[in-house]
């Protein structure tokens, strides 16, 4: 079964039961400062899960592009990548366990669609604590569809238990399917969580509770179901591979990979080198998956219609990181530059699905082109600081060389380097920087509610007096909110002049003390068009909201937009810019703040 036939049964499959199918949102969280992807298919349905209401009703399907850098370490085995595509299906408070977990097992096992074994399968619920109930709901509707009390695990708050996505916010126990990948003549009787041979597969979660600021776990009278799939993992494991990398969504990298290294991904050709004066074999494969995950990871970055690019913060940082280390695993299988080739694989394999890929090639290969080279230069001034015989701590945070490369590189001139040492200063060094995010990770639009809902609607005035004292050229780039402040990029060439800045406070205070009501509606995007700001890169369903400022007739601002926003502009405060700059050429961005 390709990939594509898979993302087309899982639609059709979900359409056929009264489902609505959503396009991809994008890589980038708008509005949503706790996180700087998109980490799954719920994520940019945030607003619906807490209430707003959606424009395309209650039933929502789609395969969404997710990157997720916390299991970096992972990639590298079979089945771990940064970027992912998530199948998932919604019910905003309509149906509820019976109808999820019955269509799941359905599209899983029916020849009709991925026709898995149905002797392989095996299913968790959320056993209950001191906060939360056991599922026992869930553990009833596995029994009656037929599967075995010993292939009905029941684990902690651990496992089966998801979100809320910030700190406070709806949240659930979710119920895992799992597959035996194992041989068929090992299929276990019982389903043992511990063992990596039963492989997870699908996430059902039941959002019926809420977490409020107190840490209290309060049952929602509004039920949601979230539920998630990993493609990669499901056309492996549909095709009967034991490693996601050999499916028609990495192979042909992997290819292209070998034919320009001096190594074949498997386990024959291996790595010999010396540590500690042992001989040590690593296996190669190693070295393709990181390579091949990371370059897709940033070809989808870079292809999205954000226009991020390489850089030393926020998404730009981990997409410079996300290259530079493929380019390190590169030169550890004699590999030079290879980026411009591997794009054009990685393109050719999704152009159909993404077909933003093959729209901004162009600026996917002059980026990965120049981070390439900027990574060489700065490899070339670390080897003369090495030569200098400087720390590897500094090595490793101010050139960015791995330490396996400094102990080679060492090796190599005799000399010994001080691995103790290096891993004290990293991991302080880790404590600080996780200290510094943490910070950032607080307080998304799920729980700084209100505030991030204020400077939103803060936004759209901005956005609308922008355009009138710089000109109808200015158009959005984007935006983040925090609860303490909103950042907003436009398209402008020059610096504000102070004069122009104060026009634009002034307009805003204006329209917040003219109390306007925020109101949306929806409707067909093609009669939106005509009426409403929106971004020209950002693709949006066939029903689109529009959230308007202004009494009827006479609207101060009119966006396409998700919410969520206060019900009037009197709710706001006093609004003031911060600071005025530039990002890149012919943009700016503006931080500002209501007080
Ligand atoms: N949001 C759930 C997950 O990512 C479905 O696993």
């Amino acid at each position: 079964m390709t990939s594509d036939e898979i993302r087309k049964k899982f639609l059709d499959f979900f359409e056929k039961r009264g489902h609505k199918i959503i396009p991809s949102s994008s890589l980038i969280p708008e509005n949503d400062p706790s996180v700087l992807f998109t980490t799954a298919g719920m994520h940019p349905l945030v607003p619906y899960l807490l209430g707003e209401k959606h424009p395309l009703g209650k039933r929502l399907a789609d395969v969404q592009k997710c990157i997720r850098t916390g299991d970096i370490d992972e990639v590298g085995d079979y089945c771990h990548h940064t970027f992912f595509e998530m199948l998932g299906n919604w019910s905003l408070h309509d149906y509820f366990k019976k109808e999820a977990i019955n269509w799941s097992y359905e599209f899983l096992t029916s020849p009709e669609f991925l026709g898995l074994d149905k002797d392989r399968i095996a299913v968790s619920v959320f056993a209950g604590d001191e906060s939360a109930d056991f599922d026992e709901e869930s553990f009833r509707i596995w029994q009656e569809i037929g599967i075995g009390e010993k292939r009905i695990a029941k684990l902690p708050k651990k496992n089966n238990w998801w979100g809320p996505a910030g700190e406070t916010g709806p949240c659930g126990p979710d119920s895992e399917m799992f597959y035996w990948v194992g041989d068929s003549d090992k299929i276990p009787e019982s389903f043992n969580d511990d063992n990596p041979l039963w492989l997870e597969i699908w996430n059902d979660v039941f959002m019926e509770y809420n977490k409020n600021s107190k840490g209290i776990f309060e049952k929602m009278e509004r039920k949601n179901v979230d539920t998630g799939m990993g493609l990669e993992r499901l056309l492996a494991v549909v095709n009967g591979f034991d490693d996601n990398y050999k499916t028609e969504l990495f192979w042909p990298i992997i290819e292209k990979l070998e034919e320009l290294s001096k190594f074949k991904y498997g386990d024959k050709r291996d790595i010999e080198y010396i540590k500690n004066d042992e001989q040590c074999w690593v296996d190669t494969r190693k070295y393709f998956r990181i390579i091949a995950d990371h370059l897709k990871a940033s070809v989808f970055i870079l292809g999205d219609e954000k226009g991020i690019t390489p850089s030393n913060n926020g998404q730009g940082y981990v997409l410079r990181r996300l290259i530079r280390r493929a380019i390190r695993y590169g030169k550890q299988i004699g590999i030079k530059t290879f980026t411009k080739e591997i794009t054009e694989v990685i393109i050719e394999i999704y152009k159909n699905a993404y077909p933003e890929l093959l729209k901004n090639k162009n600026f996917i290969l002059n980026n990965l082109q120049q981070e390439e080279e900027k990574f060489e230069k700065t490899l070339e001034k670390g080897l003369k600081e090495f030569e200098k015989g400087i720390d590897p701590f500094i090595l490793f945070t101010t050139y960015g060389f791995p330490i396996e490369l400094t102990e080679e590189l060492a090796k190599e001139k005799g000399q010994k380097i001080d691995l103790e040492d290096f891993h004290r200063k990293m991991a302080e060094h880790q404590k600080l920087s996780q200290t510094a995010s943490s910070g950032m990770f607080k307080g998304g639009l799920a729980d700084a509610g209100e505030e991030t809902k204020k400077l939103h609607t803060a936004t759209h005035l901005l956005n609308a007096a922008l355009r009138i004292v710089l000109g109808e050229h200015v158009m959005q780039r984007g935006s983040n909110i925090t609860a303490e402040r909103l950042r907003f990029d436009f398209t402008h060439s020059a610096k504000m002049t102070e004069e122009e800045k104060k026009k634009v406070e002034e307009i805003v205070n204006q329209k917040i003390a003219e109390k306007l009501p925020v109101n949306f509606v929806e409707m067909p995007r093609v009669e939106a068009e005509k009426i409403a700001l929106h971004s020209f890169n950002e693709k949006y369903g066939e029903m689109v909201k529009v959230y308007s400022i202004g009494t009827d007739g006479n609207y101060f601002s009119r966006e396409f937009c998700g919410g969520p926003h206060v019900l009037n502009t009197s709710e706001l405060g006093h609004f003031k810019i911060l600071k005025e700059e530039a990002v890149s050429a012919g943009v700016r961005r503006i931080k500002a703040v209501l007080d």
